[in-house]
This record gives structure tokens, C-alpha cells and sequence, in this order.
């Protein structure tokens, strides 16, 4: 099928990677123009693993390409997805101006009949809005309009796995004729009709995606409800483990259990030092001011976001604790991005722990896999190393800050040589404390006993 993508940031490049992979012919299209430059030359403006493959094989194949002319884009998709941002106004609200922007583009180029499918994360109500300013932008040009939803489940670091074996593909419809046309775009992926770009060389074994045909608001609250339910699980373990260190529990112990009964599941219930990104946060807050403006209290959430702010202030005071005064102490960070496997720095808890020690005259030194460069865009006076043993030396604490594997797998007796003292305080609960201790470690996290009998400035 014919396919126009709008918005080549991260949800239409994985979006229109993966469908040009699975056999659709793909254009996808973007306002920035020398966004379009660099995919044309066959770089990826951002980092996820996976996708520099999927998007060159395809590109090479003729089924992939980028224009910044919107109307081409338009005018060759039999089917649109709309996948421009829509990032939080200071009231919570999504800023949906780019969705009406794109609405108006559509309207005046289509020539003809267009499936528009929202891809972006929008409130409920939009995809009513956006049926309303097509008939509005497209009075002129005659061309009729089917409006769906479609939302995405992509997590970032695995977005392409989570593409071609998604739990669920969900279909906001009002028609039959847009149901059909979706289960087209998505016949490779519900048959497994496709070269996997992450297994080789077969996929495992699991149960074929469900195909769930829903109303448009349905499907427009599901991906909000999703997203604000996995923040309220990870506040809920954060909680927790504010109160294991209270009582002497062990919250691993305790989530890993809670964790066994099917009806929890044991995702999501790592305690630290809190969700970032740009989905989680921005979905809640979006999720809030929705259920405000239309009457419903729920609250709930604004508690999600306030846990989830603290662990920042808890995990400082440790800092706190453990160093005493922060003023000129040579502090190593490990970990920038808001999550492993991206370079993606966009509200990371992370980069405003360096914030906070860099207001408190803390020199900081630090390194992450791949978010340096990003990183050194918005802080100033960190001094950046891409080896995490330089970090180490010399520096009277060692905070980690993001759960990379690299870092689990560090030789940590090395790093003890290489500190002035060895103090590691741990904001991920990425190591074994016992083992820190062998090894001659003070060593902190959250919720779990800390076995430690250095002094500690109360
Ligand atoms: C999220 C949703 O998971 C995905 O389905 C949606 O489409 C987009 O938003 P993403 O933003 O890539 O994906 O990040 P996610 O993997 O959900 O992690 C969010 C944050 O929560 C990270 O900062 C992570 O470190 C933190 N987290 C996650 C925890 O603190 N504890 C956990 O147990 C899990």
C-alpha cells in the first residue's frame, strides 16, 4: 500500500522504517528541512538501535523516501499517519498546534480520498477535532477524509522489536472501510510475513499480535491509560522503597514477590530514581489536565508525578549525607540518558541530578554510552569523558545514574583503585550490595539494606 508519513522524529521514522520494511511503499515527510538532508544522506537524526538498517535496506530497496514537500507526501499516501510532536504547554495541556498544522496541509494537497491516522500522542477528542478541520481545510479541494486512531507502544531502545512484535495493535475506526484499510497495513506484521531485522534467523516462538478495533476515543484514551499505569507502578515501588528503608526491608524482595502474582506482573516495578522521558511524563500530566477540563478528579496521578519529582530531592539528600558538603568535591556520574539504549537526555532524571550538584558547586565529570553529545548541549561545566574508568579517577563519589548494562559490567576493584574515595551511590539498583562491600565499597541505593560501616556525616 501507499503510504505518507508525517513527522520524521522518532515515532515516524520507526513507524515509516518498519512499514517500508514490511513491503509498503513509504514517503514520509517533515518541516524541518535539514532533518530531511541528513536521512536523505542515510544518517538517522537519533539514535535507536535497529532502525539505521531497516531504514537503509528499505531506502535502497525504493520503498523508503523523505521529501520536506508536504504535498508530494500527501498527495502519494493512500493512507496518512500523523506523527508530529505534541509537547506539553506549561498548563499540562499537549500542544496539538503541529496536528492542526498538518490537518491544514492535508486538507489543501489530498486531491483525493485519504485515510488520516493519528499516530501521535493526542488526547481523546482529537481524532473528533481533527475529522471537524478536515472538512474545514479540505472544502476547496473536494477530497473526502476517514479519520483513525492508531497509537504506538514503542519503547525506546527497542522500538523495532516493538514494532514487528507488538502485544497489540490497537484501531480507532468509525467505519469499516478504515478498519479494512488498517488491517492491510498490518497484515505483514499480524502474519508474520516479514524479514525480521532482530532475529536471525528465525523470531521466537509467541503468540501472534492482537488485532483489538476500538472506537476512536477508545483507542485515543488506551495509549494515556497505558502509559500513566506503568508511571503509577514505578511510583508505586518507589514508595515502597522509601519505606523498606525505613523498616529494614529489602524492596527487591518485596517486588520480585508482589511481582509472581499474575494479576501485578513483574515489569515496571524497578524502584530508583524515577521515570523519565518524553512519554511517561508528558502522557500523565496530559492525562490529568484531560480528566480536569472534563470534570474528573483524578488525582491519583498528581500523586504518581509528585513520588516520582521526590526521588530527585531523596536521592540528594543522600548524596548529601554520604559527602556532607557537595561545594568543590570532585563528583563522577555515570549514566545521562533517561533510560538505557537511547541517546534521548529529554526530561532525564539523570541530567537534572547534575543540575542540582552543579548549583551546589559540585565539579562534575561524566560519561554515558551515548548521550555525551546530547548531554553537553544543555550542561555547562561538566567535564565529559566517553570512558567511564576516567570518571572514576580521582572522584570522591560515583553516582550511577542510568541502568546500562556497561555499567553492571564495569571492572568495579579497578574502579575502586581509581577513586579518591570509594563511595558509589547507586540511583538504579544495578549492583549487588554485598558485593560492592567486598569489594571495599561504601556503597548506597534505594530500598535495600546498604551493609555498609563507613562513616556516614549525618
Ligand atoms: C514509554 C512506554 O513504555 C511505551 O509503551 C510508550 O509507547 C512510550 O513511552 P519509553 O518512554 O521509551 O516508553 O520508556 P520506558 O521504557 O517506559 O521507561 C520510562 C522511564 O521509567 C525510564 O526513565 C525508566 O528508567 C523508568 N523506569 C522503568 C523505572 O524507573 N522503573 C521501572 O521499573 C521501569
Amino acid at each position: 500500500m501507499r503510504l505518507a508519513v508525517i513527522g520524521c522524529g522518532y515515532v515516524g521514522l520507526v513507524t515509516g522504517g518498519c512499514l517500508a520494511e514490511a513491503g509498503h511503499d513509504v514517503i514520509a515527510t517533515d518541516t524541518d528541512a535539514a532533518r530531511i538532508d541528513t536521512l536523505n544522506s542515510g544518517k538517522l537524526p537519533i539514535y535507536e538501535p535497529g532502525l539505521e538498517g531497516v531504514t537503509e535496506r528499505a531506502r535502497r530497496a525504493g520503498r523508503l523516501r523523505f521529501t520536506s514537500d508536504s504535498g508530494e507526501a500527501v498527495r502519494f499516501g493512500d493512507a496518512i499517519f500523523i506523527c508530529v510532536g505534541t509537547p506539553p504547554l506549561e498548563s499540562g495541556d499537549a500542544d496539538l498546534s503541529a496536528i492542526d498544522n498538518v490537518a491544514r496541509q492535508i486538507g489543501a494537497k489530498a486531491g483525493s480520498f485519504k485515510l488520516v491516522i493519528e499516530k501521535s500522542t493526542v488526547p481523546a477528542q482529537t481524532g473528533e477535532q481533527l475529522r471537524r478541520a478536515l472538512a474545514v481545510y479540505g472544502r476547496s479541494g473536494g477530497a473526502k477524509f476517514h479519520v483513525a486512531s492508531n497509537p504506538e507502544f514503542l519503547r525506546e531502545g527497542t522500538a523495532v522489536g516493538d514494532f514487528f512484535h507488538p502485544e497489540r495493535i490497537v484501531v480507532g475506526v468509525e467505519d469499516a472501510e478504515s478498519e479494512q484499510q488498517l488491517r492491510e497495513i498490518y497484515r505483514p506484521i499480524l502474519e508474520g510475513q516479514f524479514h525480521c531485522p532482530v532475529h536471525q534467523p528465525t523470531c521466537p516462538a509467541g503468540p501472534a499480535p492482537a488485532f483489538l478495533v476500538t472506537t476512536i476515543a477508545s483507542a485515543e484514551l488506551i495509549k494515556h491509560a497505558s502509559n500513566s499505569f506503568l508511571g503509577l507502578k514505578i511510583s508505586y515501588a518507589n514508595m515502597l522503597a522509601e519505606l523498606c528503608e525505613r523498616l529494614g526491608g529489602n524492596v527487591e524482595e518485596v517486588t520480585q514477590a508482589m511481582g509472581l502474582d499474575p494479576r501485578i506482573g513483574p515489569q515496571f516495578l524497578n524502584a530508583g530514581l524515577g521515570f523519565g522521558g518524553f512519554c511517561l511524563p508528558k502522557d500523565i500530566q496530559a492525562f490529568l489536565r484531560l480528566a480536569e477540563r472534563n470534570g474528573v478528579d483524578f488525582g491519583m496521578l498528581r500523586e504518581v508525578e509528585r513520588v516520582n519529582k521526590r526521588r530527585i530531592d531523596l536521592f540528594l539528600e543522600k548524596v548529601r549525607r554520604a559527602l556532607w558538603v557537595l561545594k568543590d568535591k570532585e563528583v563522577g556520574v555515570l549514566g545521562l540518558a533517561f533510560k538505557p539504549n537511547t541517546d534521548d537526555i529529554r526530561f532525564a532524571p539523570g541530567i537534572e541530578v547534575v543540575r542540582r550538584l552543579l548549583g551546589e558547586g559540585a565539579k562534575v565529570r561524566a560519561s554515558d554510552p551515548v548521550a555525551i553529545a546530547r548531554a553537553s548541549t544543555v550542561l555547562a561545566g561538566v567535564d565529559f569523558f566517553e570512558d567511564p574508568y576516567d570518571v572514576a579517577r580521582g572522584a570522591e563519589a560515583l553516582l550511577l545514574l542510568t541502568e546500562w548494562k556497561e555499567y553492571r559490567q564495569l571492572d568495579w576493584a579497578r574502579v575502586h583503585k581509581e577513586m579518591a574515595r570509594p563511595l558509589v551511590l547507586d540511583a538504579r539498583n544495578m549492583l549487588p550490595p554485598a558485593q560492592m562491600k567486598a569489594l571495599g565499597f561504601e556503597y548506597h541505593s534505594f530500598g535495600r539494606p546498604d551493609l555498609t560501616s563507613a562513616p556516614v556525616f549525618a
